[in-house]
């Protein structure tokens, strides 16, 4: 039924690229709306791993089309890389991926302005993925960005590219973060790059409202996760982007009337990478478990992720903020062997409850968490792709979640293969993506 969106509820890393890669079978196009290479969505086809960075997770199924949306900056070199390491691998990209005219090109200063805001004294440290990211969309927003359509206008970008480069070297050199690049190399590569992606450059933007005109079902991808989102997660421990649902119309120009649903992705407990408040991070041996058992290292960074338990305070409000129909629950393998399993069913801040998420980051680092602790099942829910094989426990660990949250579950994945999951019967879920 119709254009759904698919996101993060959390922090990122829910899982979303194994979610998006098999339900987008049901659909025709598969959209990213935000982000960058930053973003690292993980899909195992049988024995072979594929990272996916900057190619919506869409692009595995054979004749689906696959959309970079005008929400994204773009390291061309990336995505050059990423396509032919799929091809390689035998997935056909060229004929079945466009890339917006209006997306934002990240270029080799981006990353060593990323430097300053990192690693000067006096700067919050985000713990950012290094890659430029934040800088692209500060230009962006400035208003002195450089996008795909001006990369193909080489008399254009030639002049747009001088004036944007001597205004970064002037602040960098003033900020003593200046490194020896290159520029003119820089320029003729990014020309090569610009005529490599040019068959690929469409007004996407027109393409996904003619398709869905012409009764084509569009699947929108996020990137990271509510609580990464430049307005509504942890300020500043953020990405720079709009990844909840709200940014799938702006990055991509369709419109809310034409979206049908959004569906959150969770996983059984939570995770996140960099720095920022974590009221439930596990900072005991339970953190240590789940990480093992988790397998919780960045996707892109390699960076060991930090650990808790299931927040439902937060996954309320990341509930409110997206409109979610539904959530998928992952990873509740992870959770197997945990003889009691916490969950945080509340906020207290100076000893009194809190019903909203708190706006800083001071407050939110302050929060205590109320815990409520229920049995765990003791044996392997790994692979189960049926609701009534779980474990009773199991289901109702997800009972009290769903009844906690206020959202159905729809889903459950047990292990990261495309058949290791399971589709509640009758759900909103199943109408959404069946
Ligand atoms: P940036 O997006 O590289 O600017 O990093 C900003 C914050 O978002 C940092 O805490 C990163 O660890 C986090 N982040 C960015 N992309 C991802 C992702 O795909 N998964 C999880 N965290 C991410």
């Amino acid at each position: 039924m119709g254009n759904v969106i698919i996101l993060g509820s959390q922090w990122g890393d829910e899982g979303k690229g194994k979610i998006v890669d098999l339900f987008s079978e049901h659909f025709d196009i598969v959209a990213r709306y935000q982000g960058g290479h930053n973003a690292g969505h993980t899909v195992f086809i049988g024995d072979r791993k594929f990272v996916l960075k900057l190619i919506p997770s869409g692009i595995l199924r054979p004749g689906k089309q696959a959309v970079i949306g005008n929400g994204l900056v773009i390291d061309p070199a990336a995505l050059l890389a990423e396509i032919e390491t799929l091809e390689a691998a035998g997935v056909p990209v060229r004929e079945n991926l466009f890339i917006s005219n209006r997306a934002h090109i990240l270029f080799p200063v981006h990353r060593m302005m990323e430097k300053m805001s990192e690693g000067r004294p006096g700067r919050v440290s985000i713990g950012t993925t290094s890659r430029g990211i934040g800088p692209c969309y500060e230009d962006k927003i400035a208003r002195r960005g450089i996008r795909v359509a001006d990369l193909l206008n080489q008399e254009f970008f030639r002049e747009r590219y001088a004036s944007v480069m001597e205004e970064k070297v002037t602040i960098a050199k003033a900020l003593g973060i200046y490194e020896d690049l290159d520029l003119a190399r820089i320029r003729a590569e990014y020309e090569d790059f610009a005529a490599r992606i040019r068959p690929m450059v469409r007004d996407t933007g027109w393409l996904l409202n003619q398709a869905i005109r012409d009764g084509k079902r569009v699947l929108f991808e996020g990137a990271q996760g509510t609580m990464l989102d430049i307005d509504h997660g942890t300020y500043p421990f953020v990405t720079s982007s709009n990844a909840s649902a709200g940014g799938a119309c702006t990055g991509t120009g369709v419109a809310p009337t034409r979206i049908d649903g959004v569906i959150g992705v969770s996983k059984a407990y939570i995770t996140r990478v960099g720095g920022g408040p974590f009221p439930t991070e596990a900072l005991d041996g339970a953190g240590e478990q789940i990480r093992q058992r988790g397998k919780e290292f960045g996707a892109v960074t390699g960076r060991p992720r930090r650990c808790g338990w299931f927040d439902v305070p937060l996954l309320r409000y990341t509930a409110a903020i997206n409109g979610f129909d539904s959530i998928v629950v992952t990873k509740l393998d992870v959770l197997d062997e945990f003889e009691q399993i916490q969950v945080c069913v509340g906020y207290r801040l100076d000893g009194k409850v809190v019903s909203e998420m708190p706006p800083t980051v001071a407050e939110i680092a302050a929060i205590q968490p109320v815990y409520e602790c229920l049995p765990g099942w003791g044996s392997s829910t790994f692979g189960i792709d049926s609701y009534d094989a779980l474990p009773e426990k199991a289901r109702q660990y997800l009972a009290y979640l769903e009844e906690r949250t206020g959202v159905e579950i729809g889903c459950i994945s047990t292990g990261p293969e495309r058949n290791q999951t399971i589709v509640r019967a009758g759900s909103r879920f199943a109408r959404l993506v069946g």
